[in-house]
């Protein structure tokens, strides 16, 4: 056998396995053949040991609490870089030169536009419709808008599609919002950056001058970078096995999009400010750290735990950061849901419960208060939330599409239902 393989014995039958070494974390062992060697499949749902794909997008150490992008660490991308950057980096592997980043700029820039019967589908929902679920059918309908980007074998039509895709998702996304609250929607301005022209479409009226704040817009910005990418989560592995049987771009990342909505993800930002809303006072924190560690209560402290980080998510401490100086800026002294949610924090980091399970805030812990007292209703916070990892979809999505090894995304099963019985017509039933 060869050194670098792995022998496994199973029911009488021995598979040899390749070894396939990763430039950081941990090999995998490649068990395509083991079903073949030896007819038995592997179990593993939740993917808690599964690989399932070869990426050299993003990695993350959960021990350590490390995020790199193409090897970039995120608090030197957050601190330095801008979401179109890291955009671009995602995208092509490398940080763009000054000429190439004006170029990007510029092609995303001049897709930010929607066809303007888009206009129409927003006014079929009702006013009331969650933000997010205009945007699974609105970013679904844009493959009914853009047929010469949706042929995934031609290299240059998904880049374009990828292009704008990042481009009109601020233009959607403010557009849901506009539509919920019952405002005129608004243009998008090209001479701003992304940030600006985002904050501007969601918060100007026609009858009155927008002004930018550029410390809000740096805030949303790095909010977009903290949410760019994070390798093979539940909604890009969505993305990639929609993709992964030739679906266009646009419906790979509606199919994203709903992924992303659940509590147990992107929802959870939301779930974690009506969390924070619902202690309401720093004396009541107590009572909730008990029903949290009460095993026959299903409440959860939103905002804590991850599947991968089992120390301090890196994202949260930026965040933590971005909150103060978005409250700073706008002059709110005293939040009392930041106070609850430091508090909160510091009683969990202290307590056995969180510790043992090492629970530690998430990225969303403080992206809700960031993103409330920027002026978003908490229906939006999971819509921000998409709007940045589109990106993220889409480079996954366009590295699976180049990668000879892909075939269509199609899991096995542990059958335990009956075994193979006769029909019985229902006159003898
Ligand atoms: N509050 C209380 N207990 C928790 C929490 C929490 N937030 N999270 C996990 N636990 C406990 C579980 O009850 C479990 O206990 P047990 O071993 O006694 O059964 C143990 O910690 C492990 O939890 P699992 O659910 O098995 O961990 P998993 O990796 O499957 O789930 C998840 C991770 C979904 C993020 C979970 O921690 C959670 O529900 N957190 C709250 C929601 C949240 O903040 N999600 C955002 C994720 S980040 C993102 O999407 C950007």
């Amino acid at each position: 056998m060869d050194n670098n393989n792995a022998c496994v014995v199973v029911g009488g039958h021995s598979a040899e396995l390749k070894l396939r070494s990763s430039t950081i974390g941990p090999s995998v062992l490649d068990i395509g053949s083991l079903y073949e060697q030896t007819k038995m499949f592997t179990y593993d749902p939740g993917f808690t040991s599964t690989a399932s794909c070869e990426s050299s997008i993003t990695f993350i150490d959960g021990d350590e609490g490390v995020l790199l992008h193409r090897g970039y660490p995120i608090e030197q991308l957050a601190e330095h870089g801008d979401f179109l950057e890291v955009c671009y980096l995602l995208l092509y592997g490398e940080l763009p030169t000054a000429a190439q980043k004006k170029d990007f700029d510029y092609r995303v820039v001049h897709h930010t536009m929607v066809h303007e019967q888009m206009s129409r589908f927003f006014t079929g929902f009702r006013r009331d419709a969650h933000p997010m679920a205009v945007m699974c059918g609105c970013v679904g309908a844009l493959s009914a808008f853009y047929h010469d980007s949706t042929d995934i074998t031609d290299p240059h039509q998904r880049m374009v599609a990828s292009l704008r895709m990042i481009a009109k998702m601020p233009t959607l996304a403010a557009m849901a919002y506009k539509y919920h609250i019952g405002q005129p929607f608004v243009y998008p301005k090209n001479d701003l950056d992304y940030a600006s022209n985002f904050l501007r479409m969601c918060f100007a009226v026609p009858c009155e001058e927008y002004v930018v704040n550029p410390v809000l817009a740096r805030a949303m910005d790095r909010i977009f970078i903290l949410h760019a990418d994070h390798e093979q989560n539940a909604s890009t592995s969505t993305v990639r096995l929609a993709g992964s049987s030739g679906a266009n771009p646009f419906a790979c990342v509606a199919a994203g999009i709903a992924c992303l909505w659940g509590p147990a993800h992107g929802g959870a930002n939301e779930a974690a400010l009506n969390m924070l809303t619902e202690i309401g006072t720093v004396d009541r924190i107590p009572e909730y750290i008990a029903r949290a560690k009460d095993k026959n209560d299903p409440f959860r402290l939103m905002g804590f735990g991850h599947r991968v980080y089992k120390n301090y998510d890196p994202r949260a401490k930026i965040m933590q950061k971005t909150a103060h100086e978005v409250l700073g800026e706008l002059g709110i002294k005293d939040d009392p849901l930041l106070d609850i949610a430091i508090e909160l924090e510091r009683i969990a980091l202290t307590d056995d419960y969180f510790i043992e399970k090492k629970l530690y805030p998430n990225v969303d812990f403080y992206s809700g208060i960031t993103l409330k007292a920027l002026g978003f209703p908490t229906t939006m916070f999971t819509v921000l939330f998409a709007l940045a990892r589109t990106v993220g979809w889409i480079a996954q999505w366009n590295e699976m599409i180049e990668d000879p090894e892909q075939r269509i995304g199609r899991p096995r099963q542990l059958y335990t239902g009956e075994p193979q019985r006769e029909y019985v017509p229902v006159s003898k039933r």
